[in-house]
């Protein structure tokens, strides 16, 4: 028998990305490849990449830059593109780059085996009836106790400034049985932690046994899950918290005290121009909501500054609304121009004052991140351990706030939930003892 193809994939951009190279790692998988970490000894390279901002999508033609020299050594060599750069621009891609055979959008990605079969320089950017997912090999963990679950893809929010409306399509989302399945699936294999996906994830309406769920009825009927310790879910969008979902973060001990709730900005004029359909005052009082329910949950949030029109004035109110809420952690980006959407038309922000209201920004939310982390400091928290740690006798893992800690353990075992008390704060991470031996 020959040696297995190695398969190697590089994945850009969300955690749905990670998700669906899983996916089409375990797809190639049942045609014999293995996957390799290492790109010089793979048969066949995927990139799997975003377009959600112009420098992630600049990265994709800088990687094949670099990847013609490997194709020469190796004139076997199949590279495919994946992901939503793909979606976007498709044939354009085989025409840029010589050494791409393969063009897969994010809902074609079922029939990578096929293309693979075929041969020759294809492109397959449709959104097909069938569902990839439904057609997909059974899911193989590979990475640990923390799993990722994509519940719902796509979006019909159009946000002024977004691509995903375009490169992922309209709101779908998968039936609550099939969603069961993969989850008592990965449970059975070791994982400890689901996170639900979706680009809306919160807007998830599944087919259930009795009509549509919502996420909240889905997340509580995942929590009954034997052996499932710990669900979150992200992103979501402020305009669809139902009800249900804001009471489940205090009475699901399952339904982690992380909230990944992005506001992009805090001046009711840019929301406006941005399309989001609420005001800051909205996402204040939504957030008070929240607190109600679960006070010590942390929240998340996405800013985006320089968007066109966005005034001195208009920056500041971003500023003030995240002096009020006080985020765990946040993600900021400087508006980036993309081909398509409607703010595309507009007149940008000059450069240099972007740059600096992103400097700001990001020093009040690193401030307020690691108040946080400290704040962390002398109390107990759970972890749930996903690897060793580079020192020995060290495990790493998540806290339920989501936070890295770094945990001084001898027997710790990957996968295990552990008690701890948390000694110290550094910039991206905690460290921490084990409370008990009782795990
Ligand atoms: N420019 C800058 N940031 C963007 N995002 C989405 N589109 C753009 C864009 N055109 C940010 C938003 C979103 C996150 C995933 O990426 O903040 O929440
Ligand atoms: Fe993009 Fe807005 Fe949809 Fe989020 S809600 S994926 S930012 S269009």
């Amino acid at each position: 028998m020959s040696d297995p193809k190695k398969l190697f994939i590089k994945t850009y951009g969300c955690q749905m990305n990670v998700y669906d190279s899983e996916r089409m790692a375990e797809a190639m998988g049942a045609e014999g490849y293995v996957t390799t970490e290492v790109q010089e000894e793979a048969d066949m390279v995927l990139l799997n990449t975003c377009h959600i901002r112009e420098k992630a999508s600049e990265k994709l033609y800088s990687d094949l830059g670099r990847l013609r020299a490997l194709k020469l050594e190796k004139p076997n060599l199949k590279v495919g593109v994946a992901g939503c750069v793909a979606q976007a621009e498709g044939a354009e891609i085989l025409r840029r780059s010589s050494v791409v055979d393969l063009v897969v959008g994010p809902q074609a990605y079922h029939r990578l085996p096929q293309m693979v079969a075929a041969g020759g320089r294809l492109v397959d950017t449709d959104f097909p009836v069938e569902d990839k997912f439904s057609v997909l090999p059974a899911r193989k963990v590979t990475r640990g106790p923390a799993a990722f679950l994509t519940v719902q893809e796509g979006c019909d929010k159009f946000c002024a400034f977004c691509v995903v409306p375009y490169t992922r399509g309209a709101e779908v989302s998968r039936p609550v049985a099939r969603l069961l399945d993969e989850a008592r699936g990965l449970v059975a294999q070791g994982v400890r932690e689901i996170t639900l996906l979706g680009q809306n994830v919160n807007a998830y309406h599944g087919e259930g046994p009795d009509g549509a769920w919502g996420l909240a009825r889905l997340v509580r009927e995942l929590a009954l899950v034997e052996g499932l310790e710990r669900l979150r879910y992200t992103t979501s969008h402020p305009n669809d918290m139902e009800d249900d979902l804001i009471a489940a973060h205090g009475d699901l001990p399952q339904l982690m005290p992380y909230l990944h709730l992005p506001v992009q900005s805090g001046s009711d004029r840019i929301l406006k121009a941005m399309n989001r359909k609420h005001t800051a005052d909205a996402y204040l009082r939504l957030v008070d909501r929240i607190r109600a329910a679960r006070p010590d949950i942390l929240l998340s949030s996405d800013f985006i500054v320089g968007f066109p029109g966005e005034t001195d004035a208009d920056f500041a109110a971003t500023m003030d609304l995240i002096r009020t809420v006080g985020f765990g952690m946040a993600f900021s980006f400087k508006y980036s121009a993309r081909p398509g959407t409607p703010a595309a038309e507009k007149d940008p922000v000059p450069a240099e004052v972007a740059d600096a209201r992103l400097q700001e920004l990001q020093s009040l939310v690193t401030a307020q991140q690691r108040a946080a982390q400290e704040a962390m400091v002398g109390r107990e928290v759970s972890v749930l351990y996903e690897k060793p740690g580079r020192l020995p006798g060290q495990m790493v893992g998540k806290s339920d706030h989501l936070h890295a800690v770094h945990v001084q353990d001898e027997a710790g075992r990957i996968g295990q939930l552990v008690r701890v008390r948390v000694s110290g704060s550094s910039s991206n991470s905690l460290a921490a003892v084990p409370v008990s031996a009782a795990h």
